[in-house]
């Protein structure tokens, strides 16, 4: 099954990638918005929002959740993308 990311309100057309993908494997900087660095849940320049996924989505980890606790600590739909594994379509924007 594949679902599809969307980027509402930029030029990057909605991309499919198959279910339980790693957001970091699939997208890149011809194809989204969201920039990659590190890749491992730590230095958070894939931060995003997530503003639409149906409800579905991996549940943060503990090394996720710290460093959300840093860069968003007031945004509950923020997530790392490289963190992030597809579980339904999604919509999401850079913060
Ligand atoms: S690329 Fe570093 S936290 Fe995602």
């Amino acid at each position: 099954m594949k679902y599809k990311i969307c980027f509402p309100d930029t030029e990057y057309l909605p991309c499919e990638m198959p279910e339980n993908s790693n957001l970091a494997d699939e997208l890149n900087a011809s194809n989204s918005p969201v920039l990659f660095g590190c890749r491992t849940g730590l230095c958070g320049t894939c931060l995003i929002e997530i503003i639409d996924s149906a409800g579905k989505l991996n549940i943060p980890n503990e090394i996720e959740e710290e460093a959300l606790s840093i860069y968003a600590p007031n945004n509950q739909k923020a997530r790392l993308a490289c963190q992030v594994r597809l579980q339904s379509n999604i919509s999401i924007k850079t913060i």
